[in-house]
């Protein structure tokens, strides 16, 4: 009788089967003996993660140099990394281990190696310092300041602000002639960004959605100079078709009709400013926009 194999074949060494997990048999299982040494490694760069962390956060919010707080950061997560890493290898055996079949997925787990009990202090210990670490790292928010609250909704301009130029010098609706256009401020406010607007005389006179009531001596109207896509001057005017353009991207506005943008990448228009004019004659806003100016947000 033979067993099947070749004549001189050779034969693969037997191992002692030491147990099953799962789907894996084990043939040879080295459980680490309980370390000391391994315990103050531990303890030691858990310790050093709870420092790192701390000396980031106080070093971040005393405004310390960067070199500073970043090294703490560094040497917080090198040193949780050495902890877990120890630990890790201290609570888990070395398994070699063979497949029993191959074929299909397995239905669950490869393997599911219990650890080896150890004292709890150290997994604790481990889990405090990745806390305080964690915590360290949310000292940054601080930096983002205080919330801005409605301040990026609003503009300088308020009812009864005077349209002035760069120069401060006030305007009627005669300084504007036909295609007239000009940059104006809130007077008080002259170079305030948000508050840019341009003045203009139209070709004729303006039609829907251009609020009429916001239009002086017929064909006047002002517009937020802050483009609406990405916060761009709209700096160039074209008479003949009463065409805003902004040079960044090329979004181009119908001042006629509300500067609806009819070009480009931007999809709102160009907000409004309610115009008047005051006992003087002088060209005066009758309040803030009431869109929101430039780039949409939020
Ligand atoms: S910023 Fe004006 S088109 Fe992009």
């Amino acid at each position: 009788m033979t067993d099947g194999t070749a004549p001189g074949s050779r034969q693969p060494e037997t191992t002692p089967v030491a147990d099953e997990i799962g789907d894996l048999r084990v043939i040879a299982r080295d459980d680490p003996p309980p370390s000391g040494a391994n315990d103050l490694i531990v303890m030691g760069a858990a310790s050093g993660a709870i420092l790192g962390g701390i000396g980031f956060a106080v070093g971040l919010l005393a405004g310390a140099p960067l070199g500073f707080y970043g090294a703490a950061l560094a040497v917080g997560l090198l040193s949780l990394g050495v902890a877990v890493r120890r630990w890790i290898t201290d609570r888990f055996p070395d398994i070699d281990a063979v497949e029993l079949r191959p074929g299909p997925e397995p239905s669950g787990p490869i393997a599911d190696v219990a650890p080896v009990p150890r004292r709890s202090f150290l997994g604790r210990f481990l889990a405090v310092a990745a806390g305080v670490l964690g915590l360290g790292l949310i000292a940054p928010v601080v930096s983002l300041g205080p919330a801005p609250g409605d301040a990026l909704r609003r503009t300088a301009w308020r009812r009864g602000s005077r349209l002035v130029t760069t120069d401060g010098q006030p305007l009627s609706p005669a300084d504007l002639s036909p295609g007239g256009v000009v940059t104006v401020w809130p007077e008080g406010a002259i170079g305030d960004e948000t508050a840019a607007v341009i003045l203009l005389r139209l070709s004729g006179e303006p039609v829907d959605p251009t609020n009429g009531d916001w239009v002086v001596d017929s064909t006047v109207v002002a517009y937020s100079k802050i483009c609406t896509h990405a916060g761009c001057p709209v700096g160039l005017f074209r008479e003949q078709d009463d065409a805003l353009f902004c040079p960044c991207h090329q979004s181009t506005f119908d001042a006629q009709r509300g500067a609806i943008p009819t070009f480009g990448p931007t999809a709102r228009a160009l907000p409004q400013l309610p115009l008047g004019v005051d006992d003087e004659g002088n060209l005066v806003a009758l309040g803030d926009f009431t869109e929101q100016v430039g780039p949409a947000f939020g």
